[in-house]
């Protein structure tokens, strides 16, 4: 079947979906990163890798991480780089989102990063545009967070790197996350033999176990002996109807607390992309605590990025 990802050669051409991306695609991106996490540690934490490249970020969807990372990311390869404040932007006249995207094209945009709220606006915006545009997925709807989910894999295998032998448990709102969407296509693709998925079955996509995953409701089930546990956030705004009995009742069944952390393999580490709702999804004591990489999931995003910018503009060496 044709991938609009990937040109008539097989190479990264846009990044919408970790879906249907061959592994060997997966390993150059995390393989590149790896070239570029020194870079945010130098003096001069740039490398001319995009210089004379221009680089727009268009976010519809509000975003604290992956906006700055990707602005950073861009910055470090020395691209130009636009971030366009849709709030204020002509699209609160009625401009349609083609017409901004024509825009930018026409003041010689090469790259776009797109957050959207619709599912499918990454590959609309993809489709439109000339073969020289490059078009990155920043997150759509419920579909998919392909930088998010690499850039957990790779956090992962900084902290586990035999990834042939290892289980990993995320936790929570699956139904309605990209992300988790995006973080099991990465870890089955690459060959990570168990992963679960715990939650409530309100919580969790029909068929999901068509994913490759194995299903858990009890968490303390799911938790035993894991090398990794991934939380995800409780999301609200894209609940219609109540799913959930309370807040209250969702953390005492699926928050992670010290006590179902126990459970875990010793050495496991704990995940969250963020946003955290400290007292919902994870306890304050565990998000901070030593087991916690949370933070260095972040800053692993920009050589994450970095990697997926350089090689859509065909240029990855490290300086
Ligand atoms: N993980 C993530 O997408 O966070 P932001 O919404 O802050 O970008």
């Amino acid at each position: 079947m044709n991938n609009p990802q990937l040109d008539k050669n097989g190479n990264l051409k846009h990044l919408l979906s970790i879906e249907g991306l061959p592994r060997a695609i997966l390993t150059q991106i995390l393989d590149t990163a790896e070239s570029f996490t020194g870079v945010s540690e130098r003096e001069v934490k740039k490398v001319p890798l995009l210089r004379g490249k221009t680089v727009c970020n268009i976010f519809f969807e509000n975003s604290t991480r992956t906006r700055t990372t990707f602005e950073l990311a861009a910055k470090r390869l020395s691209a130009d780089v636009v971030s366009l404040n849709v709030g204020t932007s002509s699209q609160s006249k009625g401009e349609t989102v083609l017409d901004t995207v024509d825009n930018l094209i026409a003041m010689h945009a090469d790259m776009f990063v797109v957050r959207h709220s619709q599912s499918g606006a990454a590959h609309f915006i993809a489709r439109h545009v000339g073969p020289h545009i490059h078009v990155i997925n920043a997150g759509d709807g419920r579909h998919s967070h392909p930088t998010q989910g690499l850039l957990d894999v790779f956090t992962i295998r900084r902290y586990k790197p035999d990834m042939h032998n290892l289980r990993v448990a995320i936790v929570g709102d699956v139904l309605h996350s990209r992300v988790a969407r995006s973080e099991i296509h990465a870890l089955t693709t690459l060959g990570v033999p168990e992963v679960r998925v715990i939650a409530p079955k309100t919580l969790l996509p029909t068929d999901v176990e068509k994913l490759g995953v194995q299903v858990y409701h009890d968490m303390r089930a799911g938790l035993k002996d894991v090398d990794v546990v991934m939380m995800l956030r409780l999301q609200n705004e894209r609940m219609s109807g109540a799913l959930l009995p309370s807040a209250q009742e969702y953390f005492k069944c699926y928050g992670l607390t010290q006590e179902k952390l126990a459970l875990a393999k010793p050495d496991a580490i704990v995940m969250h992309p963020g946003p955290m709702n400290r007292g919902v999804e994870i306890d304050s004591s565990v998000a901070d605590g030593n087991q916690s990489v949370i933070l260095p999931q972040v800053t692993y995003g920009i050589a994450v990025r970095m990697a997926v910018m350089s090689i859509l503009a065909g240029n990855t060496e490290a300086a």
